[in-house]
């Protein structure tokens, strides 16, 4: 059905993915923390990764962002918030296990073979991220990646993370393209509102069955994994 809606003329030219969460799956971190932290380790995956965004939020919309840190930075912030806030016992070397087991997320089973199918039909890829550039190029080797991604934006390059809209400008200045001839996939909802308000066409990967965000816009479209980049955004 929704495939009779797009004419070949509006079919993105090229794909950006958000990273954390959509290629790569942040509450992998869970298994680690529960051995570390029995009984609390996908509570501590959930709040570490709120605070993880919400920081970011913090140092975008703050003194024009004379606060920033770099994505890794303010995820070890994140992570020391959500064990004080649990009162778990963070000890150094917990902390360092944890960071490690982030670094080198596992990357959704389906990426690569998305990945390759857009290749193969032509078109650009890549990542669009809030990740610092070294953690990115952690992520994108250990899960086989590169060579499959023409481009790797890091928002770090501004200092500036989503959602503002200099940060998904950057996608544009990478491939050329305007906005509404690219495809942005993100699994997190205020990342695909973000983008469908910026003007990308835009696929929301709902993993986890949640609502959508109620801000009155929708995403262009809703799938349930990666692979619905396939049929509904490049059919
Ligand atoms: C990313 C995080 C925020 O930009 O999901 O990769």
């Amino acid at each position: 059905m929704e495939k009779s809606r797009l004419t070949l003329a509006e079919t993105p030219r090229a794909v950006l993915f958000d990273a954390y969460g959509t290629l790569f799956d942040v509450y992998s971190v869970g298994l680690a923390a529960e051995q570390l932290f029995p009984g609390q380790g996908q509570a501590l995956g959930v709040l570490w990764r709120d605070k993880q965004i919400e920081y970011t939020r913090l140092v975008t919309t703050s003194n024009g962002g004379a606060h920033y840190q770099p994505f890794w930075d303010l995820t070890r912030a994140g992570l020391r918030y959500a064990c004080k806030r649990l009162a778990l016992d963070l000890t150094p070397e917990r902390e360092q296990q944890l960071m490690n087991q982030y670094r080198h997320l596992s990357a959704f089973p389906e990426n690569k073979e998305v990945l390759q199918a857009l290749k193969a039909r032509g078109i650009i890829t890549g990542i669009l991220s809030n990740g610092d550039p070294a953690m990115l190029a952690v992520a994108v080797k250990s899960a086989g990646l590169d060579g499959l991604l023409d481009h790797v934006i890091s928002t770090d390059s501004i200092r500036t993370y989503k959602t503002a809209p200099e940060a998904y400008a950057l996608g544009e200045q990478a491939t050329g393209l305007a906005a509404r001839q690219i495809g942005f996939v993100s699994c997190n909802s205020w990342d695909a509102l973000a983008a469908t308000w910026f003007g990308y066409r835009t696929l929301w990967v709902n993993r986890y069955q949640l609502p959508f965000e109620e801000l009155g816009t929708q995403p262009t479209h809703t799938g349930n994994s990666l692979r619905d980049v396939l049929t509904l955004l490049m059919p």
